[in-house]
């Protein structure tokens, strides 16, 4: 067992397996104390190379041509690479683009026409999420309930709100890592909860792609969606994905039309008709440039290998919640994440009265972290970047704020 200490942080880095990935990222600051990249990822140095090439090259060299050189591929080129390292999909399943709102809306209008067009379908009139769901999955739920004259019901946890699944529930919600506490649902389980009462869920990954092992195809979700700014590294306002299970592709149709989504789009023809695949999930134009940057970051998770990755964030999300027991403690802050390390993500919620204004002093000291409301304070620890003396010196500049 490790001591909790600034040397016990050391002997931990020192013997850490993924220690060297840190040299990978260009990091402009050493001396900043970066706890969020469960907001932001860092900058890899491979997509600094990656993107001065695909801008000179490809962009300024290829100009129109490189749409039939390669870019038109690269949504589930990269969604391919990105399910085989970190997501436990095979092939033909992922597709990267548009906003994460925008893919999760996609896929819920998706399942949502797919039950009202089975027999009976107009029965099931309920979508069913929790209220920790992050905002804009509550948003946009409550905006497609609205739009189908359907009742949305948020639950003040994801137990309570399979309790409410039954015969009129349509479609189900949730995220697998809570955005505040960093708790891990039990996605198989309740994925076949949901598919026994007959009806469909969309998960959200964000918090879960890059940090924990995920198995897809295994634990049979069906449908999916995440960011891939977090712990992927893909940069700010990075494109998100989206993963639909073979079997369901054909029977599913998402709300927009665009021409990328459509059988042959350069045959510019009359009327839709969707493409196969994953490639109908698809709707405009790929952002290409954004879509190099995701790759490079994919190949660092690939690099790393996710099971390591995961396993380096359980030791330093442990080492953050005995920490904060033991300098916090006493101070009136306490571990609102589960202490279970199974249970838990990539980052450790502290809950803090003062949790707002200590973010800020805390920022003033080098140390980056976030507030949640109302109490939070988030250390987000992520495997790649993120040493244990990080961890050690941002619980301790807490006390120090406490103590100030
Ligand atoms: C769980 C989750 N879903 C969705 C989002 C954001 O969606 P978008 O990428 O469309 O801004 C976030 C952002 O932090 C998130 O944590």
């Amino acid at each position: 067992l490790a001591e909790i200490s600034r040397p016990g942080a050391e002997a931990l880095d020192a013997a850490d397996p993924l220690a060297g990935f840190r040299a990978r990222f260009d990091i402009a600051d050493e001396q900043l104390v970066y706890l969020d990249g469960n907001s932001l990822g860092m900058l890899p140095r491979s997509t600094l190379a990656r993107l001065g090439e695909a801008v000179r090259e490809e962009w300024g060299g290829r100009l129109i041509r490189g749409w039939s050189e390669g870019w038109m591929e690269l949504p589930l080129l990269v969604g391919d690479e990105l399910g085989a390292a970190a997501l436990g999909a095979a092939t033909g399943q992922v597709a990267v683009g548009d906003s994460t709102s925008v893919c999760f809306y996609k896929l819920c209008a998706a399942a949502l026409d797919e039950v009202a067009g089975e027999p009976g379908g107009f029965e099931r009139d309920e979508i069913v999420s929790d209220v920790e769901n992050f905002p804009t999955d509550r948003y946009v739920l409550e905006g497609l309930a609205a739009a189908r004259g359907m009742k949305l019901r948020l639950a003040p946890s994801v137990a309570d709100a399979m309790a409410l699944a039954g015969p009129r529930t349509a479609l189900a919600s949730f995220s697998h890592v809570s955005y505040r506490t960093a708790e891990v649902v039990e996605l198989p389980v309740v994925a076949a909860e949901l598919r026994a009462a007959g009806a469909r869920c969309v998960w959200d990954l964000s918090h879960s792609v890059g940090s924990v092992e995920l198995a897809l195809d295994e634990w049979e979700a069906e449908l999916a969606v995440g960011c891939s700014y977090k712990y992927l590294n893909g940069g700010p306002g990075a494109p998100a994905w989206m993963y639909v299970a073979r079997e369901l592709q054909g029977s599913l149709r998402q709300p927009i039309w665009g021409w990328l989504g459509r059988r042959d789009p350069f045959l510019m023809a009359p009327g839709y008709e969707a493409a196969d695949g994953m490639r109908r999930f698809l709707s405009g134009t790929p952002p290409v440039l954004a879509l190099h940057a995701v790759r490079a970051g994919v190949a660092l998770v690939a690099d790393a290998g996710i099971a390591g990755i995961a396993q380096k964030g359980r030791a330093l999300t442990s080492f953050c919640v005995e920490a904060a027991d033991r300098l916090l403690g006493p101070l009136g802050g306490s571990v609102a994440s589960p202490r279970e390390d199974s249970r838990r993500g990539a980052h450790v919620a502290l809950a803090h009265p003062r949790a707002r204004t200590l973010v800020d002093r805390l920022a003033t000291r080098g140390v980056i972290v976030d507030f949640r409301e109302p109490d939070l304070l988030r250390f987000g620890l992520s495997p790649l970047t993120t040493r244990f003396v990080d961890v050690w010196d941002g619980v301790a500049a807490l006390r120090d704020c406490l103590l100030g």
